[in-house]
């Protein structure tokens, strides 16, 4: 195969950092790991704002994965109930090279950490370092078509997952973004977090991140992907449509009908503090949303 001067270029910068990494690796010189769990990945500096990171015990052990379990400990302590052996994203719909990727297609792309805020709907927050890939860059290779104006994700559906016995939501757990969203640059298919592969709890072994949204947007283990003309449900739409909209984009000065969401409370920390419109993305997200009603687009 004859390799273009950028994939060669690609490929020796890949080699560098790779053998960078290992030197300082041996050298002793990184507190963490950068290769973990299979997982080799680099820092992209546009992403490493000096905020306080939530320590891992909370960000691993307090989560929502309903599948899982209702309770904040269930997902931890059911782990093992969801299987991600030869996992699969199908990517299908309104595009052109509908595609199945496997995790190792998945993992081949470039990986990068990058410390986001991430502010749950029902008031807490944290800091985490995800690694990842923006999910535009999968996009582009199936080539959406011009009808492609959403894209729709779905969860594992499977009857060991404990949670999905109960019908507390529509199952399988299913998001979604118009397609300016979906292609923003910050949006990121993330397969780790904390520099090692994603644990189970966290959404394993292939999730979503959309930090300036309430975190439910952020699907956890997806395994399809749908380019769709529609704007598509959401299970928690399903649910309870006067309290979850499409866009869900964090916004201290909308309420939620039962509780107001000025102030979230950091994981690990006692103090509330102020949240931050779009989450503090303000100045990257607000243009997708220009001439829109906050209120009514909630
Ligand atoms: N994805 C699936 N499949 N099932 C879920 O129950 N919960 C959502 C989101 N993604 C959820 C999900 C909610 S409400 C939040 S706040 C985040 O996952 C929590 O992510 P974390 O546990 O990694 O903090």
């Amino acid at each position: 195969m004859k390799l273009t001067e950028n994939q060669v270029t690609d490929q020796n910068l890949y080699l560098n950092r790779r053998q960078f990494v290992k030197s300082l690796t041996a050298a002793g010189l990184l507190g963490t790991p950068f290769i973990a769990n299979a997982l080799d990945f680099s820092k992209n500096p546009d992403y490493q704002p000096r905020l306080k990171l939530t320590d891992p015990e909370h960000a691993l052990h307090y989560n929502n994965f309903y599948e899982l379990g209702t309770s904040k400990e269930d997902p931890f302590r059911n782990a093992d109930k969801l299987n991600t052996d030869n996992w699969k994203v199908v990517i299908e719909g309104e595009c052109s090279k509908p595609t199945t990727f496997d995790m190792d297609d998945l993992l081949k792309l470039e990986q990068e950490e990058r410390i986001y805020r991430f502010r749950c709907v029902e008031g807490w927050s944290m800091v985490v370092p995800w690694i990842g890939f923006p999910l535009a860059k999968l996009l582009k290779q199936v080539q959406p078509t011009s009808k492609a104006k959403f894209v729709e994700f779905v969860s594992i559906e499977d009857s060991n997952l404990p949670g999905q016995r109960f019908r507390i939501l529509d199952w399988p757990y299913r998001e979604g973004l118009r397609m300016d969203e979906a292609m923003h640059p910050l949006t990121l298919m993330a397969t780790g977090i904390y520099g090692e592969a994603l644990p189970n709890q966290n959404g394993a072994p292939i999730r979503l991140v959309v930090p300036w949204k309430y975190g439910f947007k952020s699907s956890k283990s997806i395994v399809k992907i749908r380019l769709v003309e529609k704007q598509p449900f959401s299970s928690w739409m399903v649910a309870t449509p006067s309290e979850y909209g499409f866009y869900s984009n964090v916004n201290p000065n909308v309420s939620h009908p039962r509780w107001s969401q000025a102030k979230e409370r950091p994981l690990g920390s006692f103090f509330k503090q102020k949240t931050l419109m779009f989450n503090g993305y303000e100045n990257e997200v607000a243009g997708l949303y220009k001439g829109m009603d906050l209120k009514k687009y909630f």
